[in-house]
C-alpha cells in the first residue's frame, strides 16, 4: 500500500485498478501516511494559505427534481425567495468589507434568472468591485449562455459532476438528466476559458468503490481548476431521507486523493464537511484542501438554502462567519489568504 501511495505522490496518477484497490484496503496508518502526502503536495504550490470566497444563495427556486438535493421543484415544503440585484449587491459590500475578493453567486436552475438578468448582475458587481472574481454556480446551461456570463465578466463556475458513472448519475436523478449532459456543460466552460470546478458527493445512495474511482479518474481527465467534494447528507423532504449520509473518513480519503491527482487544484473545505462532524472543515484542510466559502447570503434566507438537513452558520452574520472560520483556520495551522486566489495555471483569454 506504501508503495502505491508514494507513485501516486510521485506520478499525480493511478490506475482504476490502483484506485480500487486503495480504497478498499487502505488502513487507519496507511490514511495517515496518505493524508500527509496530501498536505505536503498542498504545500509545495500554496503553503498554508486558505482561500476565502464569499457565497452568495441568491435563489432556492429550482426546475429540477434531483433527488437527494432539498431545494428540488417538487419540495413543497420549501419557502422559495429570489434575491433582488440591490439584495445580491449588499450582500457583495459587506463581503467586500470582510476582505473577500471573489463572489459566489450559486442557486438553483432558476428561469426567473434570464441571460440577460445574469450578465446585468454579473456587470454591476465588476463595475463595483473590477478586481474582484466572479463565480457562478447556476446548473446547466447551454455554450452560448455560458459565452455571454464570461463575456459579462464571470471568471469560474462550478458545476459538480455529481457521479461520473452514467447508471450511479440515473440513480440519483430523473430520467431528463444525464451525465453526457454534465459532462458536455463542463467541457464547454473550459473551452469559453472558464477556471471550471467539478465535484461529487461522496456516500450517496448506491455509490460503489467503483463509482469513487471513477469520479477521481474522471476528475483527472478533465482536469478541472477546483473540487468540491462533500459528504452527502440526506434532507428530510427527499426521497432519500432515510439513507445514510457520507462519512467524515470517506469524504477525507477522497479530499486527499483529489489533491494527489491533482496538485494545483482549489479544494474547498466544505459546509457539508462541517455540517456532519464539528472539525470537518479543518480536517479537510489538513488533508489538502485550501478553500473556504463563509456564507454570504441574508440570514433570513438562509434557513431556506436547505440542500441537506442541519446546515451549519445558518444563523449567523457574515462577520460572525469570518470571524469563526479565521478562527478555525488559524487553529488548524493554516493562514488566512485574501488574495484573489486564481487557480495557478490560469489566465483570462
Ligand atoms: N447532501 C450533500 N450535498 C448536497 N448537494 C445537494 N444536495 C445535497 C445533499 N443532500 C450538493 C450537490 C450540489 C451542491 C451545490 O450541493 O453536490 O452540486
Ligand atoms: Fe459560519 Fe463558523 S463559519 S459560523
Amino acid at each position: 500500500m506504501r508503495e502505491l501511495i508514494d507513485k501516486l505522490y510521485k506520478n499525480n496518477t493511478l490506475t482504476e485498478e490502483e484506485l480500487r484497490y486503495l480504497i478498499k484496503n487502505i488502513d487507519e496508518e496507511e490514511k495517515k501516511y496518505l493524508i500527509e502526502k496530501a498536505n505536503e503536495t498542498r504545500h509545495r504550490y500554496y503553503s498554508n494559505k486558505v482561500f476565502m470566497r464569499g457565497l452568495i444563495e441568491f435563489t432556492n427556486y429550482c426546475k429540477n427534481d434531483c433527488y437527494y438535493c432539498g431545494i428540488r421543484r417538487s419540495n413543497k415544503n420549501v419557502e422559495r425567495y429570489r434575491l433582488s440585484l440591490e439584495e445580491i449587491l449588499n450582500c457583495c459590500e459587506i463581503g467586500y468589507n470582510l476582505g473577500y475578493k471573489t463572489f459566489v453567486l450559486q442557486g438553483g436552475e432558476d428561469g426567473y434568472y434570464t441571460d440577460d438578468k445574469i450578465v446585468e448582475i454579473i456587470k454591476a458587481i465588476k463595475e463595483k468591485y473590477p478586481h474582484c472574481a466572479i463565480t457562478l454556480s447556476i446548473g446547466e446551461k447551454s455554450y452560448e449562455s455560458y459565452k455571454k456570463y464570461f463575456e459579462a465578466g464571470a471568471d469560474r463556475y462550478l458545476l459538480r459532476h455529481e457521479t461520473a458513472d452514467e447508471i450511479h448519475y440515473s440513480k440519483l436523478h430523473p430520467k431528463e438528466l444525464s451525465f453526457s449532459e454534465r459532462e458536455e456543460c463542463l467541457y464547454n466552460l473550459k473551452e469559453i476559458g472558464f477556471q471550471v470546478g467539478a465535484g461529487f458527493m461522496v456516500g450517496s445512495p448506491y455509490q460503489t468503490v467503483e463509482n469513487l474511482a471513477k469520479d477521481l479518474l474522471f476528475l483527472k481527465k478533465l482536469d478541472p481548476h477546483m473540487v468540491g467534494i462533500g459528504p452527502f447528507i440526506p434532507q428530510k423532504d427527499t426521497k432519500f431521507k432515510d439513507e445514510t449520509g457520507g462519512t467524515l473518513e470517506a469524504t477525507i480519503l477522497m479530499i486527499a486523493l483529489t489533491r494527489l491527482l491533482l496538485p494545483k487544484a482549489l479544494i474547498p473545505a466544505t459546509t457539508a464537511l462541517g455540517t456532519i462532524n464539528p472539525l470537518g472543515r479543518e480536517k479537510g484542510l489538513r488533508a489538502g484542501g485550501n478553500v473556504v466559502m463563509p456564507n454570504l447570503s441574508p440570514t433570513n434566507v438562509r434557513e431556506k438554502y436547505s440542500l441537506y438537513d442541519n446546515k451549519i452558520c445558518t444563523g449567523d452574520e457574515a462577520a460572525e462567519c469570518r470571524k469563526c472560520i479565521e478562527g478555525r483556520i488559524n487553529n488548524a495551522g493554516f493562514e488566512v489568504e485574501l488574495s484573489r486566489g486564481d487557480n495557478l495555471e490560469w489566465r483570462r483569454k
